[in-house]
């Protein structure tokens, strides 16, 4: 029998069946581990003094379904500056701790590999805290500690929006996060497949989690997919082993977007009389 075949074979049975959710479960909790041990980025962050950020909120004002229908792409920000609190709920929405045994992520990671890192560039002013403003420049977010880091300071914004194709909302946004992808830890587990299929799907779920908080906190972001890597992994500073993804700008949005429930009736009616 060929090898895919009797692959698919094992799959149609209970037994391969098991053995196949055991293999999957068994990566998940080996891969927890490392996700703990993760040294293959940011080696020198130990040196750098990290931020606390203030602790997330686990509840809010904003249905599920209130975010849903809301979200849209918000490309037009008010000069208002995010507030530190702002920022810390966005990076946890996106990518933080939801389950304290294993560090496990408020989005799915195919086999708990998660492959993603995730960065806020903030520019001048860009976001408010206690004591004034935090310094402008760029740091890289720490899920289990919910800390940041300053990785380089200064407000390059406008480095971004040359490397992000001169899209405006890149350089009035105040903060825009990254979204970067160290592809080997889930291509050590699943090969191609990882590469192709489940980075990408790792990353439009925690994509969606920023939009869906961001919504939720009256803000407005958008994912942005246009850029030159090679410009944004300098401006980050990246190594070879991780590719940036998203950038995700943040900002208060100069109008509003809501939707109507007899608005969304009006339009599921007319279709249904097609
Ligand atoms: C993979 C991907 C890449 C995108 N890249 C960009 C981009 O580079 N610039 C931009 O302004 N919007 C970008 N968008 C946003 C889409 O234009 C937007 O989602 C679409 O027009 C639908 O609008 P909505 O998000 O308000 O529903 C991207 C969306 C996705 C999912």
């Amino acid at each position: 029998m060929r090898r895919r075949s009797f692959i698919k074979f094992l799959l149609s049975t209970p037994l391969g069946r098991l053995i196949s959710g055991l293999l999957f479960t068994g990566a998940a909790a080996g891969v927890l581990y490392l996700d703990l041990q993760k040294t293959d980025v940011r080696r020198s962050e130990g040196a750098l003094k990290a931020i606390l950020l203030p602790y997330p909120k686990l509840s809010g004002l904003v249905s599920v379904e209130e975010a849903l229908a809301n979200r849209r792409s918000i490309r037009d920000y008010t000069e208002e500056p995010l507030t530190l609190e702002e920022l810390s709920q966005l990076l946890w929405a996106a990518y933080g701790v939801s389950e304290t045994r294993y560090g496990l992520r408020t989005a799915p990671s195919a086999g708990a590999q998660y492959p993603l890192e995730l960065y806020a560039l903030v520019g001048t002013n860009g976001v408010k805290t206690d004591k004034g403003y935090l310094a402008p420049g760029i740091y890289h977010y720490d899920p289990h500690s919910h800390s940041i880091t300053l990785l380089k300071q200064g407000d390059f914004r406008e480095d971004l929006y040359y490397a992000a194709l001169e899209q405006r909302w890149v350089l009035t946004a105040p903060v825009s996060l990254i979204f970067t992808a160290v592809y080997s830890r889930t291509v050590r587990v699943y090969g191609e497949r990882g590469r192709v299929r489940y980075v990408p799907m790792d990353l439009g779920h925690a994509g969606q989690n920023v939009y869906l908080q961001a919504t939720a906190l009256g803000l407005g972001t958008v994912a942005v997919g246009a850029f030159n890597d090679e410009e944004v992994a300098r401006i980050l500073g990246l190594s070879e082993r991780e590719t940036p993804l998203y950038i995700m700008p943040v900002g208060r949005p100069a109008s509003r977007y809501k939707l109507s429930e007899k608005e969304l009736i009006d339009y599921i009616e007319k279709h249904r009389r097609r």
